[in-house]
């Protein structure tokens, strides 16, 4: 097929199979373009739950479909790469998490949504960047906190939220990649530029930012600011959505290389065959599937 007719075929194939393409903030512009709905993780979920439709595509990584199939167990999942998947997520596993957890026999667990299937089913409750402090302070104040896996974004909830927690070693290898130098030098150049980043980034750079948010939270900051120039702590796919929405204001990316493999790998091409071969489906073995479903569900009626 012509690269030119990707597009349409796309189009026709998802009206015929009743699918609905949903995307992550982080995934190429061409992927932003095609989709029904354009998301960060927690706004991805809920339209999963959601969804009247019978098929999801879902472009992003595999969390983000697992979670989908999880909210959505009777309808089609498609991962459109089979092998997107999160460095970070991969940093957990749930027989760790089950020695942690005896460990602390007492404690809640809260698990970010970049984790693998097991890990939710091991949890008490999820989180997303956009909820996590609300999620933790839903639970009692007293009761120790075990908090998987991200240990950037744990340190920046325990800044905002006073309650310490019990850290897992988990990091985003992209966002973690970002250094006060690279701050620096953008400020530099960029003197008028607010500093907007993802809580994936390490502590010295959330100290130093003037709005720290999840991808969603970060549109509407910048949305809403009267600044017209921007550094920006997140991944580049970003930057389309920005430059869409806020066409009149600057977006310079914090470090050249801001960029997660992983959420490059769906393209035009992969997306239409896996329209046309409905591939690669995702499955969660039911009996993990149903007490995962319970730590998301949990996290959904918070916020
Ligand atoms: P959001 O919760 O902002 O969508 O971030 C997900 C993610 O993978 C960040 O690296
Ligand atoms: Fe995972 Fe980081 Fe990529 Fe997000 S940006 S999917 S946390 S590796």
């Amino acid at each position: 097929m012509l690269k030119e007719n990707l597009g349409e075929y796309v189009t026709a194939r998802k009206k015929e199979l009743k699918a609905v393409i949903m995307a992550h903030y982080y995934q190429p512009a061409e992927i932003q373009e095609i989709a029904d709905f354009v998301g960060d993780s927690l706004q991805l979920a809920r339209q999963a739950a959601e969804s009247s439709f019978e098929v999801i595509i879902c472009c992003g990584v595999r969390f983000m479909a697992e979670s989908a199939k999880i909210l959505s167990p009777d309808k089609l999942v498609i991962l459109p790469y089979p092998d997107a998947g999160c460095p970070m997520a991969d940093m957990a596993n749930a027989s760790e998490l089950r020695k942690k957890k005896e460990q602390y026999p007492d404690a809640v667990v809260i698990s970010y949504v970049n984790t693998s299937a097991e890990v939710k089913a091991e949890s008490d409750i999820c989180c997303t960047s956009s909820n996590a402090i609300e999620v933790v302070r839903s639970i009692p104040d007293g009761k120790e906190i075990i908090f998987v896996p991200d240990k950037n974004l744990g340190q920046y909830i325990q800044a905002q939220t006073g309650r310490k927690m019990i850290m897992w070693g988990g990091y985003c290898p992209v966002h973690d990649r970002l250094t006060a130098e690279d701050i620096s030098q953008q400020r530099s150049l960029h003197p008028q530029a607010l500093i907007v980043v993802h809580p994936e980034c390490r502590p010295e750079i959330t100290e130093m930012a003037d709005a720290v948010r999840s991808t969603a939270g970060l549109l509407e900051y910048v949305k809403g600011s009267q600044a017209r120039e921007f550094i920006l702590g997140t991944e580049a796919g970003f930057v389309h959505t920005l430059n869409k929405h806020c066409p009149d204001k600057q977006i310079y990316l914090a470090y050249n290389e801001f960029i997660c493999p992983d959420m490059k790998f769906i393209n035009l091409e992969n997306l239409a065959l896996s329209l046309e071969n409905l591939e690669t489906q995702i499955e969660v073995e039911p009996r993990v599937s149903l007490k995962a479903r319970q730590a998301l569900d949990r996290m959904l009626k918070i916020s």
